[in-house]
């Protein structure tokens, strides 16, 4: 134990030497301050910024409980030991209520060494514990604004594109310069509008940062965060096979997502149980990837966090990644989709399994060769020039989402929530360069969409987007030389993927 400061709020100095000597018996290093009024002890908190603080009960003109309530006003966690004679069993209690962390007494000073030494542990437990919480509060606050942030873009981007059409309309009336003074600015404003949202959409998918991340420093950080959150009915053991591997990632990101993970666990066990967080390395072949997924085959970092909690039902496996679901009265319901986020951002991947009553246990696969040589040289080209794209899906997360992500690549989309829209659409503004079409749509399914665009005129490609256990029924359809199917759930490395494929075509 380093060096520890001694404040010591005392008016006998022969008491507060025979205090120390308790320390001293214990080889306890420390450096020893005595006040015994008010002001000096203000003025020692600030000065002399003690560890701890040991307190009499009374002195002339002065108080431990005054001390008591001072200290309190301005630190929640330093410990404050109250050493007396007098103190009985009530006042004792009653001491203990108004937040001191122990008493002792005088006439048996032998317990005070080792008092000492658990409050400055707990007190350095505590400390972590809220470095933890306050971090975790942080990315969570930023989690909600990114996607708030992502909303809001595509409602803006809608209640923008009139004023931009309007704009335009306006420089027809050539006659009237004051018209088309107007329609400029309208449409400026609109133009600068659009940026806004345009940037606030490249904060909701958030500006990353890739460095390397060393695996023994990320885990001794995680240590450091999670030891003092760990109640003491929960056991938690961290395997690390090697701690001196590096690879490309976001270390800041990790750390939260780990912690995520780690506090759902400690949440789950109110009784207590243990938490097991274990780390290999592993080669996953093509048929480890679902069908949705881009089998990338290679060698992997796998983080697995493990639980002997209570589980999860099917029904809460179902929605656990969505936003604001949470089974508990005071959560966010946002620590899973960050996590999510956060593996997507390292091209990862994300298995659970978890049954009621058996606990559970999360598997993230972080690629560790994926950024070989191969992709600075060759970065693989997803984005858009500014290609008319029409979205046609009919249910409206969905479809904003894909109308946002597109434009965040540099297309340009155009969200329609019918078969109907999209016809109206293509009657109002022409023909677009790609349509992609959701197959499972009610009022005009996919399929009767898409005979009714051939008949319009379009033979451009189709990206439909399908349920692989219910694969859209193309008979009778007029044929279409560039048809893409892709599997839903959708994601957007295979639409972007199609949507190249689908151009070059
Ligand atoms: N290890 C786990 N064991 C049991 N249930 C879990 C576990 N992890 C997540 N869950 C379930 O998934 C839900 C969603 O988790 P998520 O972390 O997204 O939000 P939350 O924990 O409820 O809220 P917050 O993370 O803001 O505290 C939880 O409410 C819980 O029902
Ligand atoms: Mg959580």
């Amino acid at each position: 134990m380093p060096t520890i400061r001694v404040l010591q709020v005392e008016d006998n100095q022969r008491d507060a030497e025979r205090v120390l000597a308790e320390l001293d018996g214990d080889g306890i290093a420390y450096e020893a301050r005595r006040v015994d009024d008010e002001m000096r002890f203000v003025g020692a908190l600030r000065e002399f910024d003690p560890h701890i603080v040991l307190s009499d009960l009374s002195m002339p003109g002065f108080s431990g409980r005054q001390a008591l309530d001072l200290l309190r006003q301005q630190d929640e966690d330093l410990p404050f030991i109250f050493v007396s004679s007098t103190l009985g069993e009530e006042a004792a209690i009653d001491a203990l209520r108004n937040g001191a962390t122990d008493y002792i007494l005088k006439e048996n000073p032998a317990r005070l060494a080792s008092a000492v030494r658990r409050a400055l542990a707990e007190a350095e437990a505590r400390k972590a514990r809220r470095r933890a919480e306050t971090e975790l509060v942080r990315v969570q606050r930023f989690e909600s604004l990114a996607m708030l942030a992502g909303g809001l873009s595509h409602d803006l981007r809608n209640l923008l594109q009139p004023l931009l059409l309007a704009g335009d309309s306006l420089q027809d009336y050539q006659d009237d310069p004051r018209l088309v003074r107007l329609g400029a600015l309208v449409r400026d404003c609109g133009k600068r509008g659009l940026d806004m949202v345009h940037s606030m959409l490249s904060f909701a998918r958030g500006a990353r940062r890739a460095e390397q991340v060393r695996l023994g420093v990320l885990f001794n950080a995680l240590d450091l965060l999670m030891r003092g959150s760990v109640p003491h009915a929960v056991s938690m053991e961290l395997a690390i096979d090697d701690p001196q591997l590096s690879f490309e990632g976001n270390h800041t990101e990790l750390q939260q997502c780990l912690l995520n993970l780690c506090l759902n666990a400690i949440q789950a066990m109110p009784d207590g149980g243990r938490l097991r967080i274990e780390t290999a390395q592993t080669r996953l072949g093509t048929d480890f990837f679902l069908s949705r997924e881009d089998p990338r085959e290679g060698l992997y970092l796998r983080i697995s966090v493990i639980d002997t909690g209570k589980g999860m039902a099917p029904e809460v496996l179902e929605r656990m990644f969505e936003p604001f679901f949470t089974t508990k009265a005071d959560g966010t319901g946002l620590g899973l989709l960050s996590c999510q986020r956060i593996v997507d951002n390292h091209d990862g991947l994300m298995r659970v399994d978890s049954a009621p009553g058996r606990g559970t246990r999360f598997d993230l696969y972080i690629p560790l060769e994926q950024q070989d040589a191969a992709k600075p040289e060759h970065p693989e080209h997803l984005e858009g020039a500014a290609e008319r794209v029409l979205v046609v899906v009919e249910e409206a997360a969905q479809l904003s989402l894909l109308a946002n992500m597109l434009d965040a690549y540099g297309y340009q989309a155009y969200a329609c929530q019918s078969g109907t829209a999209a016809l109206q659409w293509i009657e109002a503004c022409g023909l677009p360069e790609l349509v992609v079409l959701d197959a499972d749509m009610n009022l005009l399914t996919g399929v009767r969409t898409l005979a009714a665009l051939v008949e319009q005129g379009y033979n451009g490609a189709v990206i439909l987007l399908a349920h692989p256990d219910a694969p859209p029924d193309l008979q009778g359809l007029p044929l279409l030389e560039h048809l893409f199917v892709i599997d839903k759930p959708v994601t957007t490395r295979m639409l972007l993927r199609t949507l190249r494929k689908a151009l070059g075509a």
